[in-house]
């Protein structure tokens, strides 16, 4: 079994073999059904090897056995942060935010307006672009929308992520994709940043929330945004937060995925592509 540091590698000096990756794929799998292809060895190092020196440990062995451990709990947690993708943008996969404002926003105003409660679920928010890009859609379309029960529920496993969303300042080199009028009426431009405006922050909770546990969410959606985690996760893992999405929403609700994933008909019989790409809507 070759090990990095005999090997020399870039920053290798912190000994790491093919039983550490191992361990630390098991663990990763196990806490956020994140699945590791063997490729990934030295990504994984590159990653983490900040976080053993931070943990002032000599090798990853003892770091695994740190976040194995019940003082190791919040390590785990940013061991998780570290090894996950975090990649979004503001409208990505833009035909998603068109679909949501002609075919769903009306149905929403119809609803709110008869004094309904309105839940709409950005499920692996990132670093939040996702529901920030979900709320100027609704204000877009309805605003007066801070006047009727509509929450959009923005939720991720990253503790981290979830501290940044929380405040709404984003730098406007990331902004591109806003069109221009919505950043003038959502947001207020300070130096090279923008904050989202408190109608906007208003609509949107974000909570720490791991897919793979319970969901300790009462209501049923309006819609479900989960786009491009289960990409992460093995077909096993994907079918069950399939089936537990469609059960989450309401009927008629619609359901958002990623580009690259796909739900199986046999997963999810009651939830059926509507004609946009990746999106289902839950039968009547
Ligand atoms: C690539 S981002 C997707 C962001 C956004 N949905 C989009 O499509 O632009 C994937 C997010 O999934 C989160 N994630 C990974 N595993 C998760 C889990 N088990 N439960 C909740 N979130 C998870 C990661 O922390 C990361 O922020």
């Amino acid at each position: 079994m070759s090990t990095l540091s005999e090997q020399n590698l870039s920053g290798g000096e912190i000994p790491y073999d093919e039983s550490d990756f191992n361990s630390i794929r098991n663990i990763l799998k196990e806490k956020s059904g994140i699945s590791l292809s063997s490729s990934k060895m030295r990504l994984v190092y590159s990653r983490l090897s900040r976080r053993v020196r931070l943990c002032s440990l000599p090798d990853f062995r003892s770091y695994i056995s740190f976040v194995n451990s019940s003082s190791g709990v919040e390590e785990r947690s940013c061991m998780i942060d570290a090894l996950t993708t975090n990649v979004t943008n503001f409208f990505r996969e833009k035909y998603h935010f068109e679909h949501f404002a002609q075919v769903v926003m009306p149905e929403i105003i119809n609803r709110a307006q008869k004094g309904e409660k309105i839940r709409i679920w950005s499920s692996a928010c990132s670093s939040g672009q996702e529901p920030f890009s979900i709320a100027m859609t609704v204000l877009d379309c309805f605003p007066t929308a801070n006047k009727y029960d509509i929450k959009i529920l923005a939720t991720d496993i990253s503790h981290e992520m979830i501290d940044f969303c929380r405040r709404g300042v984003y730098s406007i080199s990331e902004t591109e994709s806003i069109a221009e009028d919505f950043l003038k009426k959502y947001s207020i431009k300070t130096g090279d940043r923008i904050h989202f405006s408190d109608d906007i922050k208003k609509l949107i909770s974000f909570r720490n929330l791991n897919l793979l546990e319970s969901w300790p969410m009462q209501c049923q959606f309006t819609s479900i945004f989960c786009r491009n985690v289960a990409i992460y996760f093995d077909r096993a893992t994907q079918n069950i937060l399939w089936r537990r999405l469609a059960d989450a929403l309401l009927p008629s609700g619609y359901l958002y995925i990623g580009h690259s994933e796909k739900i199986a008909m046999e997963t999810a019989p009651d939830i059926t592509p509507c004609g946009c790409p990746t999106t289902y809507r839950k039968d009547i």
